[in-house]
């Protein structure tokens, strides 16, 4: 890429409003939440209020600096045999709080303005940042079907998403993510390389400086 063209794409990156493609299937949505942020923060707090943010293990042994729940039919969940799905919260042993109507309404919209349409997503997991907390490169990959997207939403403190490639090496941009941002990967970048810097101290007062985010997938 020529330097001109990338700084022009940098600016794009920066933008309040409309889209920005990252990668082939993954576009960034900017303040495609907003008129839904509060809603959207109400169920947050419903859901938590059954199923508390824990800080799961990795294989590895370690212990994330991300806080995570779910809802939805299926939850993404981590311990030292491995990632998985489960129906159940391990902590509780209780089925993960349903999804809310107007959670999956949304992320299905969101999808469709992405342009897969569609999007009946069965999971949602709920990651909760705050100062210092960090989430990896990595791929989302322990969803079977590849044909449908991810829908992550934004809310809160800003963070930068760091969106790469098909292997680990590859380069990654920095995306700007704030409070009310929709990005949406699919098709071919279904399996791309992604992850959030550590969150900065006093970001926003909005959610007193936590960044909640939610991605919507199909699990099952
Ligand atoms: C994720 O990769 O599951 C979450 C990304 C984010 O917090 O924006
Ligand atoms: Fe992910």
């Amino acid at each position: 890429m020529r330097p001109e063209t990338r700084d022009l794409f940098e600016d794009r990156l920066d933008t309040t409003v409309g889209r920005v493609a990252l990668a082939p299937g993954a576009v960034l949505l900017r303040g495609h939440a907003l008129a839904d942020a509060a809603q959207l923060v109400d169920g947050v707090e419903q859901i938590v209020a059954r199923a508390p943010f824990r800080h799961l293990v990795t294989p590895g042994g370690f212990r994330m600096t991300v806080a995570m729940t779910n809802c939805g039919e299926l939850g993404w969940v981590s311990d030292r045999s491995g990632y998985r799905y489960d129906r159940l919260d391990p902590e509780s042993g209780q089925p993960w709080p349903a999804m809310p109507p107007t959670f999956r309404r949304f992320a299905a919209r969101s999808a469709a303005a992405a342009g897969f349409e569609g999007f009946a997503p069965d999971a949602c997991l709920i990651n909760r940042y705050r100062p210092g907390a960090k989430l990896s490169l990595h791929r989302d990959a322990d969803e079977p079907d590849g044909s449908q997207p991810i829908v992550s939403v934004s809310l809160g403190a800003p963070a930068i998403f760091l969106f790469g490639g098909a292997k680990r090496a590859d380069k990654t941009l920095r995306v700007p993510l704030r409070h009310g941002d929709v990005v949406v990967w699919g098709g071919p970048s279904r399996r791309y390389f992604h992850g959030i810097l550590p969150l900065k101290e006093g970001g926003s007062p909005v959610l007193g400086g936590e960044r909640i985010n939610l991605t919507f997938r199909k699990a099952a």
